[in-house]
């Protein structure tokens, strides 16, 4: 058997995307690409900003020397510093280089906080509905995840949160605006975790670090506003990329951010740094660092989003299904007309419509729809929604 018992588990538990993925490559083979409307992958149809590229051009019409060299194991000084001066304006806060990590991506930033923090058995709180890969990342490194439930709107029970949290919880990570509902946690929201974290802290004299998985904050429709973690908890830090506000997921740029007042702030920089080393990352790509350095204030055209979400959230909602209405990100979190989810997105299936069962994110009876896609492929699709709808609905 050429893979560890334990990794053939782990596969099958997070096959759920995969298994959509090897269904839509039989699909398109069978019916060709424009006939199969693939909603499963969250994978940015949008072409990075024109920033992006002229920045490319700049490093290769004037080289610069030293750059694809091996580097600080947190990323340029520049870089770092250009990343804290955004996180200054946007937050008030007295960021500089020395809060900041540069990484592969936000899966990478993820990795390295939990390797920094988790001894074997420390607990991750996450949020359902959530991205599975968390369980993984926990698990990498000795830890387990725990899920707590969500209200009707999807956001935390807290009550529930607070009955969750054990001596063994070190972690709990927040995913605003959420991949698979399209939720923004607000102010309130952030400051009642913030408070039942402290809250928790003196009862269980330990530390617990507040973590804000966040490749999604700058894509906000409707003007909505971003509250930062860092208002509701000293011990909080921020893992990120540019996967998705520049659609960059296959260039691996992100970074880490700690809270610039954490009284033990040293001591865990020099952990995150130590752990981007020696989990392989070694240092985060150079050319995108420089690149990125430029860009902190670009984004890619939400209002684009924003037009794609009306129309599906408009299209959906007409033929009856109930959603709660996405605030930001390219998702869609709608409930299953029958109760198995499984079931309906195999009815969606056979109208050539790929998305994936609500299961995949720790909350049964939903879907999620990615509409990070052409227009042409989400107007091809509502034909099978209808369909599958009418032929499942009492
Ligand atoms: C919620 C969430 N976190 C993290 C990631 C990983 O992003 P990155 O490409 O930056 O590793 C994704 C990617 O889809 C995501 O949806």
């Amino acid at each position: 058997m050429a893979v560890s018992r334990k990794i053939s588990g782990l596969m099958e538990q997070g096959s759920w995307i995969r298994k959509m993925f090897e269904e839509g490559a039989a699909l398109k083979q069978q019916f060709g690409d424009e006939n199969v409307f693939d909603l499963s992958l969250g994978n940015p149809i949008m072409e990075p900003p024109p920033e992006f590229f002229s920045e490319l051009k700049r490093i290769v019409d004037e080289p610069i020397s030293g750059l694809h060299r091996y580097m600080p194991n947190a990323g340029f000084v520049e870089t770092r510093a250009a990343v804290a001066a955004q996180l200054r304006e946007e937050t008030g806060l007295d960021f500089t280089a020395n809060q900041v990590v540069m990484t592969a991506g936000a899966g990478g930033a993820m990795n390295v906080i939990f390797k920094t923090l988790l001894d074997p058995g420390d607990e991750v709180i996450v949020f359902a509905p959530y991205f599975v890969e968390y369980f993984f990342y926990a698990d990498n490194h000795g830890g387990t995840g725990h899920a707590v439930p969500p209200d009707d709107a999807f956001l935390p029970d807290l009550d529930a949160f607070e009955s969750a949290i054990t001596d063994r919880t070190r972690i709990v990570l927040v995913n605003s605006p959420n991949n698979p509902t399209g939720v923004l946690y607000g102010a309130d929201v952030l400051a009642r975790i913030g408070d039942i974290i402290q809250r928790k802290e003196r009862e269980t004299g330990r530390e617990i670090f507040l973590v804000s998985d966040e490749p999604y904050r700058k894509i906000l429709f409707d003007g909505l506003e971003y509250s930062h973690v860092f208002e509701r908890h000293v011990r909080s830090i921020v893992a990120t990329s540019h996967s998705k506000d520049l659609a960059l997921p296959g260039e691996r740029i992100g970074f880490i951010a700690v809270h610039p007042d954490y009284d033990e702030g040293s001591e865990l920089m020099d952990g995150l740094v130590f752990c981007n080393r020696t989990l392989g990352f070694v240092n985060a790509p150079a050319m995108m660092q420089n690149i990125v350095a430029k860009l902190q204030s670009v984004t890619v055209d939400v209002a684009q989003y924003q037009d794609k979400r009306d129309f599906m959230y408009e299209q959906l909602t007409d033929i009856g299904y109930e959603m709660v209405k996405p605030q930001g990100a390219f998702y869609m979190f709608p409930k299953s007309p029958i109760d198995d989810d499984v079931e309906f997105t195999a009815e969606l299936v056979k109208h050539n419509v790929l998305v994936v069962p609500g299961r995949g994110f720790g909350t049964p009876g939903y879907f999620r729809l990615s509409y990070c896609v052409t227009d042409e492929t989400l107007e091809g699709s509502l034909d099978g929604f209808r369909q599958a709808f009418e032929r499942n609905s009492a």
